[in-house]
């Protein structure tokens, strides 16, 4: 049986934050929600997340996780004070605890397998997971002999000058018998610099105690400041980053781009400079992106080119081209071939097939037929002030220059809105709508000669 438990009660001082330190984002996902997905495939039969400061937003943001349970840790007394709290929840539970630390987000799903399957086989009543850092500042330092047995962790601030030499890291990460911790969890004191209760103080009271050594040391990076946290970001977009190339796709400049976990690429894409994709976003084969863009939640089909342009929670379908410099937000649908060119932004709008929409417009809750052609500064007129109304532009239809469309209005199938036109008034299939005041011209008057 495995019990995995996230020690997430800190108020994370050092972050200088309002949000509770296990809530901070890193690509795209809390640093909590990263630490629960490394150990999800190991299927735990507990996972109990212990909660303290600020712990009902913590609680409420992983609401959606089944089978979590919360655990109150208050007042906050040090990690070893955190696990205390378990010994309840876990009274006569029988097998191994994992103990993660919910500020240690980059952990590769392997290495705790790895760290289980040696804590298996080694019978150790503890085994930790340690890396060898160039600059361990900060951490605890884990003392070790030849074969692998701990002997103890000491703190970074309460080690000696000689003890801060050795480079030997504690991650933070932990499998314990359980039976054996419970034994000495109430054994704990607070005389150490921090006056708290060290979890880290148990493992030179459990024997045997055994460490595994990551060969990446990155994978430990704790997140304590937000230097930490952005060198934990580039870490993880680097991650990233590298496994699309491997999946085929090419970034001309990838350390200018950022991903999202939920970010999805198809074969053969090209990725110029200072593109950024968050959230869930899909993108097709061969599509090309950028440079400059920022692409959310949205979804790109094959064959489709971006440029410079801002798409957020929209569709577009095959070989559309979109921007430079255009905005598709809050449900723009393209359909296959559509053109949206610079300065136009589509929101709640579903555009079919070919529609070309290239100069300086605002279609916003309109319904556009196949190939209708909107003329250069065309603008649906979607609010009344009070209310947003729809806009339906039939298939093969045309507008003008500086068309204004006040919603709520139908234009039929193949109608031609004249340029400059103000329509207010449905029109139907294969009419001609004009909606301008007519052009007046006075030719230049005789002036009066005064001398005859
Ligand atoms: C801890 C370890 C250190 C290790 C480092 C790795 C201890 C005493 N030290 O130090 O050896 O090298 O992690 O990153 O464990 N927390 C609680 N309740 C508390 C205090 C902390 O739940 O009362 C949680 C925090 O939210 C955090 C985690 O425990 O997620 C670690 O706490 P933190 O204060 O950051 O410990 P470190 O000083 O980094
Ligand atoms: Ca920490």
């Amino acid at each position: 049986m495995l019990a995995v438990a996230v020690l997430a009660a800190g108020k994370g001082t050092r972050m200088k934050s309002d949000l509770p330190k296990v809530l901070q984002p890193l690509a795209g996902a809390t640093l909590v929600e990263r630490v629960l997905a490394s150990c999800r495939h190991l299927l735990p039969q507990r996972q109990l997340l212990i909660v303290g400061h600020q712990a009902q937003r913590v609680e409420r943001s992983l609401s959606s996780v089944p089978g979590l349970e919360f655990v109150l840790q208050q007042p906050q007394n040090g990690t070893g004070h955190a696990v205390q709290q378990l010994l309840e929840p876990l009274s006569g539970f029988q097998g191994e605890l994992l103990v993660l630390n919910g500020d240690v987000p980059l952990l590769r799903p392997g290495t705790l397998e790895e760290l289980l399957a040696k804590h298996r086989s080694s019978g150790a009543a503890v085994t930790l997971l340690t890396a060898r850092l160039a600059d361990p500042a900060g951490y605890g330092r884990v003392f070790a002999d030849e074969q692998g047995l701990v002997s103890g962790i000491v703190e970074h601030r309460d080690c000696s000058e000689e003890q801060r030499r050795n480079s030997l890291t504690n991650a933070g990460i932990y499998c314990f018998d359980w039976a054996k911790l419970a034994a000495v969890l109430p054994l704990l004191s607070t005389e150490n610099d921090q006056g708290e209760l060290y979890l880290t103080d148990t493992v030179a009271m459990l024997s045997p105690a055994v460490h595994l050594e990551v060969a990446d040391p990155d994978e430990i990076n704790g997140i304590n400041d937000r230097l930490q946290l952005a060198q934990c970001e580039a870490v993880l977009q680097e991650r990233l980053r590298r496994h699309w190339m491997a999946e085929g796709v090419s970034f001309t400049d990838p350390a200018s781009c950022t991903l999202s976990e939920g970010t999805r690429f198809g074969r053969d894409v090209l990725v110029e400079p200072q593109c950024h994709f968050r959230g869930a976003t899909q993108i097709g084969n061969g599509c090309r992106i950028g440079p400059g863009c920022l692409i959310e939640n949205s979804s790109l089909a094959d064959g489709v080119e971006v440029l410079h342009s801002v798409l957020r929670d929209s569709t577009v379908a095959t070989d559309c081209v979109v921007g430079p410099y255009a905005q598709l937000r809050n449900g723009a649908h393209l359909e296959a071939g559509c053109r949206i060119g610079n300065f136009v932004e589509v929101k709640n709008s579903r555009l079919e097939a070919g529609v070309k929409a290239n100069h300086l417009s605002y279609l916003g809750d309109a319904d556009l037929g196949a190939n209708v052609n909107v003329g250069a500064g065309t603008i649906t007129a979607n609010f009344d002030g009070v209310h947003k109304h729809r806009t339906v532009i039939g298939a093969g239809s045309k507008t003008g220059a500086n068309s204004v469309l006040v919603a709520p209005i139908t234009l039929g199938a193949e109608v031609t809105v004249a340029a400059g036109s103000t329509l207010t008034q449905n029109v139907p299939d294969g009419a001609l709508a004009f909606g301008r005041a007519r052009q007046v011209v006075k030719e230049r008057r005789q002036t009066s000669n005064p001398a005859s």
